[in-house]
């Protein structure tokens, strides 16, 4: 098979990392990839959102299979575009993408099919949902309802807060015509957990779960990120919690979109907050979580291709998938200054003695490689340090010990990683 993966984060240096392992595999490209995945595919400078270059693309190398890796290209419609073309895409239309492109849409669905969620409602006039907070008062939460980078979500614990993200979601557009409208939820309480399944259309395969760390500084304080580190297994989401939640917020939102006629096709990612009223949808995602990916892949023993291009022919009840009985973790390093304005351009050293400590995958994401092979920070999440363990305490200090042997002053991580399964 011939392979293009779109995007050129963490996420697809897994996902190239993983299919590279393939023996179904004849060639694989990566657009427009990193200087990591350069060691396991050939990269291509094309944009993820440059769609008809993609097309253009994949038509001329006769490409078999697509794998768009961030929301942004399948929320524009590169699966449509590619279908167009007859080349298979392992991502949803557009359609079926706006679970995660609009808040309000997955709400929606959430209730037709009777899936547990926040309560929530939609505004397109700013007075109208300043009026709802006062009302309903604080701690709220606030979300631009288009896309909006992962940074559309205000958690309000005070009233003047909930304001100042409606001035500036709506009023000063910080996230341009997503703010149009915002969706104003309840706040929930819980551990947060990231539930994955591959999808056909009809039929969805359990890809495991993993705990991601949204805040940027230890303890979880300060502002949402991206994900700052993950692992997985989650110990308080049970192989039975999660058979549960796997129906009841994967297959119930499948059936409730092929019974509109846009038949989910791809990876989705639930977002559960397991609440002391039992587990509930914070949001879908409509592609693999970053960091969560890696740490998953990590743990992956089947083949993962076929099973990507089973998604695309409608045979995924015919999979089965494989994993190891072990416990992963992937720390990221960022950039100085990373969520609101990280420090580019600073040179990182000792990746290649690090990534011969045992257990241990370092991914790239924000780099950026000089003529002469230097390796330079290109992004606000730089590297994620992944590492497997027979226990969690074992894989995290081998992730710690490999980031000792990174030489790169201007960057940093969380040193709590995976703290929530640890701390008994
Ligand atoms: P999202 O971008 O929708 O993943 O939201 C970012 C983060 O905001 C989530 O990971 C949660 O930590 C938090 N969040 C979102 N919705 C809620 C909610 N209804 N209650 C509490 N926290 C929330
Ligand atoms: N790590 C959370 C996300 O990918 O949205």
């Amino acid at each position: 098979m011939r392979v293009l993966v779109v995007g050129s984060g963490g996420r697809e240096h897994a996902l190239c990392w993983s299919i590279s392992a393939s023996p179904l595999l004849t060639k694989l490209w990566c657009a427009p990839g990193n200087p990591g995945i350069a060691a396991v595919a050939e990269c291509v400078p094309i944009g993820a959102l440059d769609i008809a270059a993609l097309v253009g693309f994949a038509q001329d190398n006769e490409v078999d299979l697509v794998v768009p890796g961030p929301e942004a290209p399948l929320v524009a419609g590169i699966a449509d575009a590619m279908e167009a073309a007859g080349i298979p895409c392992c991502g949803p239309s557009r359609a079926a993408a706006r679970l995660e492109g609009s808040k309000s849409f997955a709400k929606e669905i959430a209730d037709a099919a009777g899936i547990p969620t926040a309560m929530w409602q939609r505004f397109e006039d700013a007075e109208a949902a300043r009026e709802f907070v006062r009302r309903r008062g604080a701690p709220i939460v606030v979300k631009a309802d288009g896309l909006a980078a992962g940074k559309g979500v205000v958690v309000a614990m005070t009233e003047a807060e909930a304001m100042a993200a409606i001035d500036s979601i709506m009023d000063e557009r910080a996230f341009g015509d997503s703010g149009a409208a915002v969706v104003i939820e309840e706040f929930l309480t819980g551990e947060e957990v990231s539930l994955f399944a591959l999808c056909d259309g009809e039929s969805a395969l359990l890809l495991g779960s993993a705990q991601d760390h949204k805040r940027v500084g230890d303890g979880d304080v300060g502002p949402n990120t991206g994900g700052m580190g993950s692992y997985s297994p989650v110990p308080v989401f049970s192989p039975a919690l999660e058979e549960a939640c796997f129906d009841r917020f994967i297959g119930a939102a499948l059936a409730e979109m092929a019974q509109r006629g846009t038949p989910y096709r791809g990876i989705l990612y639930a977002g559960l907050m397991l609440t002391e009223h039992g587990p509930k949808l914070i949001e879908y995602n409509a592609r693999f979580g970053d960091p969560e990916c890696q740490v998953l892949l990590l743990k992956l023993k089947s083949d993962l291709l076929p099973a990507l291009a089973a998604v695309c022919d409608g045979e995924l009840s015919h999979f089965d998938l494989r994993w190891q009985d072990t416990h992963a973790i992937g720390v990221v390093l960022a950039a100085r200054g990373y969520p609101d304005a990280p420090e580019r351009g600073s040179v990182i050293r000792g990746l290649d003695k690090a990534a011969t400590e045992p257990n241990v995958q370092i991914f790239h994401a924000g780099t950026e490689a000089t003529v002469d092979g230097r390796i330079l920070a290109a992004g606000g999440r730089v590297l994620t340090v992944c590492a497997t363990g027979k226990t969690l305490a074992a894989a995290r200090e081998s992730a710690y010990r490999a980031i000792a042997q990174i030489d790169w002053p201007e960057g940093f991580c969380r040193r709590d990683i995976g703290w929530r399964a640890l701390r008994t």
